[in-house]
This record gives structure tokens, C-alpha cells and sequence, in this order.
């Protein structure tokens, strides 16, 4: 069954606890936490203090997104009280295997995210350490923007390289995941729907959830 994980940039900031447990009730199977520091993206949201209070409202896996600069300067800021999963953007990295390994060191999983423009092939020799690849269906920074052009050709040819190579990274993507396109991204590969807008702005999540799912469920296998 597709995964869909709910992320809260698109929810009520007032009542973030709330909207987890509505969330959750509605089917969701995880929480995606964008961090952003307003230079890699001109934007702020969260910090790892707002994930480690959000804690008790669930116990769905936690995937905090850093759209951030610096990664490698607040790794050390999580523990597997804040996030089950780090996600770090590839032009962000220094030296990709000294940071999936650091992450690694502190009991966490590993997600590597790409920008719509970041070209898959540089880093498929990196999927070896890898949990997750997340791919950008648009420019980060802000929740409710449209799927770029070539997002599910590349979800395509991750899946491909990935089914052939046996690995066992999962894809997900995210921003600009609607109903009307969920679809498709499944059937070209996608594991994970990261969604925001699509899913805090709906009149009824749950039947949101339900009818993407029964979407999937009845279109022909991949
Ligand atoms: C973009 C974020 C996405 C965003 C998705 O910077 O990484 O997680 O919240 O929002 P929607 O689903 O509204 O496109
Ligand atoms: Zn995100």
C-alpha cells in the first residue's frame, strides 16, 4: 500500500499537536517536518525542539526535511527523540558519505533529497547508504506550488536504476502532490506521497486519503 505522509508546513501552526492527531486518524503513516533556515530557502519553519514537544501527540515516524545550509553543523541537534529520519538536500552536502554516516552514528535513517534540477546521476553511486530519496516535484520553500515538469520521468528512472541495482531505498516525493496526480506517481515508482496543501486544505482528509489510495489499489501494476 502507498505510503502517505503528511507534512505539516500546510497545517495550523497554532495547533500543530491537533493536526498530527487528525491527521493520523485520517490514515496518514507518517509526519514530514520541513526546517528551513531563510538563506538556503526564503523561508523559516521548526526547529528540532517543536518535533521533540510534538512527540507525545503520535507514534508515526517522525522525517524531519532540511532545507537548510548547514546540515552538518545540527545533525548533532537530533536523536531519535526529534526524528526517526533526516532528510538532507544533496546541494548541501560537503561530503555525502561522511553525512549519511553521521546521521547513521546517531541511530537515525538516512533520506537524501533532490531538487527538481539536481540531476539523478550524480547521485546514484551514493544509494548504496541510503533509506530514502526524496525528489522535489518543486523548488523548495513554500507548501501549495505546482509539480514542475520532468518530476515523474525522474521517479521513473529512480526506479528503474533502483529495481535493477537491488536497493532497497525507497522513493518518495514531494510538493505539489494532489490528488489529481497521485496516481501517476505511483505507477511510475513513487512509495511515498509526501503531501501538505492536498491534505490540510481538504474538506474531508480521511476520505482524501481513502480515495487516493483506492485510485492506486485499481490502476493497472506498474
Ligand atoms: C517544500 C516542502 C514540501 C511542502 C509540500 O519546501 O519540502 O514538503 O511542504 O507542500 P505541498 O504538498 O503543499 O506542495
Ligand atoms: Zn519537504
Amino acid at each position: 500500500m502507498i505510503h502517505i505522509s503528511a507534512s505539516l508546513l500546510a497545517a495550523d501552526y497554532a495547533r500543530l499537536g491537533e493536526e498530527m492527531q487528525r491527521a493520523e486518524k485520517a490514515g496518514v503513516d507518517s509526519f514530514h517536518f520541513d526546517m528551513m533556515d531563510g538563506h538556503y530557502v526564503p523561508n523559516l519553519a521548526l526547529a528540532p525542539d517543536h518535533l521533540e514537544a510534538l512527540r507525545p501527540y503520535s507514534h508515526l515516524p517522525f522525517h524531519a526535511h532540511l532545507e537548510l545550509d548547514n546540515p552538518d553543523d545540527v545533525l548533532s541537534r537530533f536523536t531519535p527523540l526529534q526524528a526517526d529520519m533526516i532528510i538532507v538536500q544533496w546541494n548541501t552536502l560537503k561530503d555525502p558519505s561522511q553525512t549519511f554516516d553521521a546521521i547513521r552514528s546517531q541511530g537515525l535513517k538516512v533520506g537524501l533529497g533532490l531538487n527538481p534540477d539536481d540531476p539523478l546521476q550524480d547521485v546514484i553511486r551514493f544509494f548504496q547508504g541510503l533509506d530514502l530519496l526524496l525528489l522535489l516535484g518543486v523548488f523548495p520553500g513554500f507548501g501549495g506550488q505546482s509539480m514542475q515538469p520532468g518530476t515523474l520521468e525522474k521517479i521513473t528512472s529512480a526506479r528503474r536504476f533502483i529495481d535493477q541495482t537491488n536497493h532497497r531505498t525507497t522513493i518518495a516525493v514531494d510538493g505539489g502532490v494532489k490528488p489529481e496526480n497521485t496516481t501517476r506517481l505511483a505507477q511510475a515508482g513513487a512509495d511515498i506521497l509526501i503531501m501538505g496543501t492536498a491534505l490540510f486544505q481538504s474538506t474531508d482528509m480521511a476520505e482524501t486519503i481513502r480515495s487516493i489510495r483506492g485510485s492506486i489499489a485499481e490502476s493497472p501494476p506498474r
